[in-house]
């Protein structure tokens, strides 16, 4: 799975072959430049979801409920979901579940929402938990965070994102739950694995978490690309003969 936000990195993340393209509500950092998610909208959401969606041929698309949107009670988080999927046409939604939203979880199963849920590291609590910090570390954290991703089956989630825990809670998670688990900063023993695109490619390296890998330099190459562009200007080497009729 990888975070896509836009129409033209949808295109390419969907004809690349990746199962599950994730709208993710990092897009509040990604996209709009904020600290962290708590800010992002169900309007943000829904218009990088119906772009993501233009682009989709084959990826299965998920789109994050944004903070404030599902928490209040079970029917504010149907309604949310039931806007999200009918404006954008996604599959599935993703919230982060806490021991409180497992109702939460069944309520929109049973009225035919396909939810991911996501435990662990859970960005919309970082201000609460001050910082983006690795969770369950001791025993009694990582046997609430096993105890809720098994309860979060039960309640009909389709797919769990296991988010910054040691990697011993997230291969146990994984070896108890049938349900797909796809990890970020977890282990490689999860089912799969999910990154945000930016990351991926490299666009923002000003700070890197250790689960993030490289796997492009995109920021060095757009740079070098704008330079050479505003190089050729000022030298009116651009546009030449053969850009113009
Ligand atoms: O919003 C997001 O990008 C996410 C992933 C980090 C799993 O939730």
């Amino acid at each position: 799975m990888l975070t896509g936000y836009d129409f033209s990195m949808a295109r390419i993340i969907d004809e690349a072959g990746i199962d599950v393209i994730l709208v993710g509500d990092s897009l509040g950092m990604t996209i709009y430049g904020y600290l962290d998610t708590v800010e992002v909208t169900l309007e943000m959401m829904i218009n990088h979801g119906k772009a993501v969606m233009k682009a989709r041929k084959k990826s299965f698309v998920v789109v994050d409920l944004p903070c404030g949107t599902y928490e209040k009670s079970k029917e504010q988080a149907l309604q949310s979901a039931k806007k999200v999927i009918d404006e954008t046409g996604c599959d599935a939604i993703k919230i982060e579940v806490t021991r409180d939203l497992i109702e939460t979880v069944k309520f929109l199963c049973e009225n035919k929402i396909n939810v991911m849920g996501h435990v662990g590291l859970l960005p919309q609590h970082v201000r609460e938990i001050g910082g983006y910090k690795y969770q369950g570390r001791d025993e009694k954290a990582a046997a609430e965070i096993l105890k809720i991703s098994q309860e979060i089956e039960k309640a009909g989630a389709f797919a769990l994102v296991i988010e910054a825990v040691p990697a011993v809670l997230a291969t146990k998670i994984t070896n108890s739950i049938s349900i797909p688990t796809i990890g970020i900063g977890a282990s490689a023993e999860c089912d799969g694995q999910v990154l945000v695109i930016d990351d991926l490619l490299g666009l923002n390296q000003e700070f890197k978490p250790r689960f993030v890998k490289y796997y492009a330099d995109l920021a060095g190459e757009i740079s070098a690309a704008v330079r050479k562009f505003s190089a050729d200007v000022r030298a009116k080497k651009f546009p030449a003969a053969e850009n113009l009729r």
